[in-house]
C-alpha cells in the first residue's frame, strides 16, 4: 500500500530540486547522495525522502494514472464558486471579492470573516476558501500518520488530560524496540511516508536516547519524521534535527501571552515562539497553531492566532478545538461549535492560500464524525492517522473518546481513502509549489543522506 505518487526529477540545483508527476511541478530539497535528472523519488512536505526504481516507479504513476485526472476532475469540479451572492450583505461581499482576488486583506477585514453568524455567508466563506486550497495547492492531500509513544508529562496544562493534573490516567513509555516495531508497521505493511512521534514532556525518555532512535529509524527507513514531544530547548531541538528529524510539531496554543500563562503555568509564551524560531532557522519543517474555544479567548484572540502562524512560514497550520477532559481544570470549559472550528480553518486559508497545509484536527474529529469533510471543504489539505499500537492507544488521553483511539489502522486507511476518493483528493505529498517554504534556510548538514551523529 502506498500514499504517494513518485514524482520525476526535472532540475537539480545544489540541493533543491524541481519534481514533476502528471503535469503538476513541485519544489523540494534533498540529502540523497548522487540524484540525477530523471530519476524518481518520493517527496514530503518538501523533502525527498527516497529514490525509487524506475520500473517501479513506472507501474506506480501507471496505478496513479486514470484514478489522478478523475479525482482532479471531481475536485475541480466540488470546488468550483458561484458568483450568486444574493443572500450576503454588501460589506461582507467585498471582503469576499477581495478574498478571491487574492488582494491582502486588513486584519479588521479577517475579523469580520471570523465573525460571521449567518448560514448562507459562512456556506460562502468555506467555499472561497476551498476554492483557494484548490487553486493554489491542487488536489493533493497529505496523511501523516502519528505515533504517540509516552504519556508520561511534567507538564500542568489546565486543558490537557495527560498533564499532571490527571493523577488516574495509566501511563505508558513505549520502549525503543516498541518505537521500532511501530514505526515498521507504519512503514513496511501501511506505506507511510511521514510520521510524526508524539509524547508529552517526559523527564525519563533523555533527548540523547531519543535522538538515537530518530537516527536509526532514518537509517532503516526513508521517512520524513516530525517530532512532537513538547519544549525540548534549542541544544534539543538541534540535537534532534542532527540525529534526523525534519519537522516539528509544536503549536504556541494561543498568541495571547496572558491567556497563555494561565493555561500553561509556569510557562511564557516568549519561550515557546523563540523555540519554534530557532526551528524554522535550523531547518525544520513546522507545524504549528493553536486552541480553538479557550475560556476567556475572542476572536480578536484568534485571528492573532492565525497571524503568529502565519509569521512563522508552517508548513502546515494545525488548529483544533479545545475538549474539556473530567480531570483537568478546564473540566468545565465548552468546546467550540464546530462552524466555529470551521471558520477558523476557512479564514487561515484565506490568510495564507498560497504556502501551507492545513490539517483537520482529530480533536475536530472527535467534535464532529463529519469533521474531516467539513474540513477538507473549508481550506484544508491534510488529514493525520493514528498509528500508536492498538493497546497503549487509549490511554493517549489528550481528551476524552478521541477520535481513531480504538480504530484498526486499515479500517482507518479504508475510510480515510474513501473519504478522499469521493472529494476528488489524491493522498500525495510531493513537495511546495511555491520555492518561498525552501528559501529560507537549507541546513548544510548531513548532505549525504545520513544523519549526522
Ligand atoms: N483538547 C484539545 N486539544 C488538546 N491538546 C491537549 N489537550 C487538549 C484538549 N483537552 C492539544 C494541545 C497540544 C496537542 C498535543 O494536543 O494543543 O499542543
Amino acid at each position: 500500500m502506498c500514499y504517494a505518487i513518485p514524482g520525476k526529477i526535472i532540475a537539480i540545483e545544489g540541493r533543491r530540486v524541481t519534481l514533476e508527476y502528471f503535469g503538476e511541478k513541485r519544489e523540494a530539497i534533498h540529502e540523497l547522495p548522487a540524484l540525477a535528472l530523471g530519476d524518481y523519488v518520493y517527496a514530503q512536505g518538501g523533502w525527498v525522502i527516497d529514490r525509487i526504481d524506475p520500473a517501479e516507479a513506472a507501474s506506480i504513476l501507471e496505478f496513479w494514472r486514470e484514478q489522478f485526472f478523475q479525482l482532479q476532475a471531481t475536485d475541480l469540479r466540488l470546488s468550483r464558486l458561484s458568483s450568486e451572492k444574493s443572500e450576503i450583505d454588501r460589506h461582507v461581499a467585498v471582503v469576499f471579492d477581495r478574498a478571491i482576488e487574492e488582494l491582502p486583506l486588513r486584519d479588521e477585514e479577517l475579523l469580520t470573516l471570523l465573525e460571521l453568524k449567518s448560514g448562507h455567508e459562512l456556506d460562502y466563506l468555506y467555499k472561497v476558501a476551498n476554492f483557494l486550497r484548490y487553486k493554489h495547492q491542487g488536489n493533493s492531500c497529505c496523511i501523516h500518520g502519528i505515533i504517540e509513544f509516552s504519556s508520561h508529562c511534567s507538564g500542568s496544562c489546565l486543558y490537557c488530560g495527560i498533564s499532571t493534573w490527571n493523577r488516574e490516567l495509566p501511563r505508558y513509555r513505549l520502549t525503543r524496540e516498541e518505537i521500532l516495531e511501530a514505526v515498521r508497521e507504519a512503514v513496511e505493511i501501511w506505506g507511510f511516508k511521514a510520521l510524526v512521534l508524539q509524547s508529552g514532556e517526559d523527564p525519563d525518555r533523555p533527548i540523547d536516547e531519543l535522538a538515537a532512535i530518530i537516527t536509526e529509524i532514518r537509517a532503516r527507513w526513508p521517512l520524513l519524521i516530525f517530532i512532537s514531544c513538547g519544549e525540548v530547548g534549542i541544544p534539543g531541538l538541534q540535537r534532534l534535527f542532527n540525529a534526523g528529524a525534519r519537522g516539528l510539531l509544536m503549536r504556541f496554543e494561543t498568541s495571547n501571552p496572558e491567556l497563555y500563562a494561565r493555561i500553561r503555568p509556569g510557562r511564557i509564551l516568549e519561550n515557546r515562539m523563540e523555540q519554534l524560531r530557532a526551528a524554522r532557522d535550523m531547518g525544520y519543517l513546522l507545524i504549528t497553531g493553536g486552541l480553538i474555544g479557550i475560556p476567556g479567548q475572542t476572536s480578536r484572540d484568534l485571528l492573532n492566532d492565525i497571524l503568529l502562524a502565519r509569521s512563522l512560514r508552517p508548513d502546515m497550520y494545525s488548529f483544533g478545538p479545545l475538549i474539556p477532559h473530567p480531570a483537568t481544570p478546564l473540566a468545565k470549559a465548552v468546546s467550540p461549535s464546530s462552524a466555529e472550528v470551521r471558520k477558523v480553518l476557512a479564514v487561515c486559508r484565506i490568510a495564507d492560500p498560497r504556502e501551507s497545509r492545513l490539517v483537520v484536527t482529530t480533536a475536530f474529529e472527535t467534535l464532529d464524525e463529519t469533521a474531516r469533510e467539513q474540513g477538507l471543504t473549508s481550506g484544508a489539505n491534510s488529514v493525520m492517522m493514528n498509528v500508536t499500537p492498538d493497546a497503549v492507544r487509549p490511554s493517549y488521553e489528550l481528551y476524552p473518546d478521541r477520535a481513531h483511539a480504538r480504530e484498526s489502522i486499515s479500517g482507518q486507511i479504508d475510510v480515510t481513502l474513501n473519504l478522499l476518493g469521493r472529494l476528488g483528493r489524491a493522498p500525495t505529498d510531493l513537495g511546495t509549489r511555491d520555492s518561498r517554504i525552501l528559501g529560507s534556510s537549507v541546513p548544510e548538514s548531513s548532505t549525504n543522506g545520513i544523519p549526522d551523529q
